[in-house]
C-alpha cells in the first residue's frame, strides 16, 4: 500500500512513519507550509515532496481542490495527516472517505481542537494521550482506530506532557498505517473500528500510582 503524508511543520510523526520497519511505502509528502521543517527531512531521505501553499488560494474549496490534485498525482491508497494544520472541507473529506487518517494529541473525544496539553493540565486530568482516527467532516471526531495513554504528573508542564504524548504518537501511528496496509482495520456500519488479529492490550494505568493502602 502506498501512502501520502500531509504535514505543516516539524514532521516528527512523518519521520516515525518513514523509519517504520517493516517499511511503509511513502509515495510523497505534501505541506501547505513552504517552510515546514519536515519537508527538508523528507527530501534528505529521498522522498518526493510537494507544496500547496494555502495562502495562494482563494478560500478553502480552492485550496482543497489543489491539494487533492497533488495527492492524486501520487496515486496513494491512504492519506495520512501528520500535524497538518488546516481544516479540510467536507467535500475533500468525502473524496477520501475511509482512506484519510489523522493523529490527534489527546484521548478523544476529550480535548478536540488546539492546545490539548494546556487544556489537559488546566482540567487536572491524571491520564492523557493520543488518538489515531479516520477523518470525518466534523473536526477530531471520526472513528477511533487506536489510542495510547500516558500519566500526567504533578510537575508536568505543557512541554513535558507534549513530549510524553509525542513519544506514544510515534509508536501508534506507524503501527496503525501498517495495520491498514495489511487490511486489518475494518470500519463497521456502526462507525466503530475493529483491528483484526490485534492482541488485547494488557494492564491498566492508574495515576497517581496506587500504593495499595
Ligand atoms: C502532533 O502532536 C500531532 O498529534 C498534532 O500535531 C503535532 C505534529 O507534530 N496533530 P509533528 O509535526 O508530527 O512533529
Amino acid at each position: 500500500m502506498s501512502i501520502v503524508i500531509l504535514i505543516s511543520g516539524r514532521g516528527s510523526n512523518m519521520r516515525a512513519i518513514l523509519a517504520s520497519r517493516p517499511a511503509i511505502a511513502v509515495a510523497g509528502v505534501i505541506s501547505n507550509e513552504p517552510a515546514a521543517a519536515g519537508l527538508e527531512t523528507a527530501r534528505a531521505l529521498g522522498i518526493a515532496t510537494a507544496v500547496v501553499d494555502h495562502r495562494g488560494h482563494a478560500g478553502r474549496e480552492a485550496f482543497d481542490a489543489a491539494l487533492a490534485r497533488e495527492i492524486d498525482a501520487f496515486g496513494p491508497e491512504l492519506v495520512v495527516l501528520a500535524g497538518f494544520m488546516r481544516v479540510l472541507t467536507a467535500r475533500f473529506v468525502e473524496r477520501y472517505r475511509g482512506r484519510l487518517v489523522n493523529i490527534h494529541p489527546s484521548l478523544l473525544p476529550a480535548f478536540p481542537g488546539l492546545g490539548t496539553h494546556r487544556r489537559a493540565l488546566a482540567a487536572g486530568v491524571r491520564i492523557h494521550g493520543c488518538t489515531v482516527h479516520f477523518v470525518t467532516p466534523e473536526l477530531d471526531s471520526g472513528p477511533i482506530i487506536a489510542q495510547a495513554a500516558v500519566p500526567v504528573t504533578a510537575s508536568d508542564t505543557e512541554e513535558t506532557l507534549a513530549a510524553r504524548v509525542l513519544a506514544q504518537e510515534h509508536r501508534i501511528y506507524p503501527q496503525v498505517v501498517r495495520w491498514i496496509g495489511d487490511g486489518r482495520v475494518v470500519l463497521g456500519d456502526d462507525g466503530r473500528v475493529t483491528v483484526t488479529g490485534a492482541g488485547a492490550a494488557v494492564g491498566a494505568l492508574a495515576c497517581p500510582a496506587l500504593d495499595g493502602s
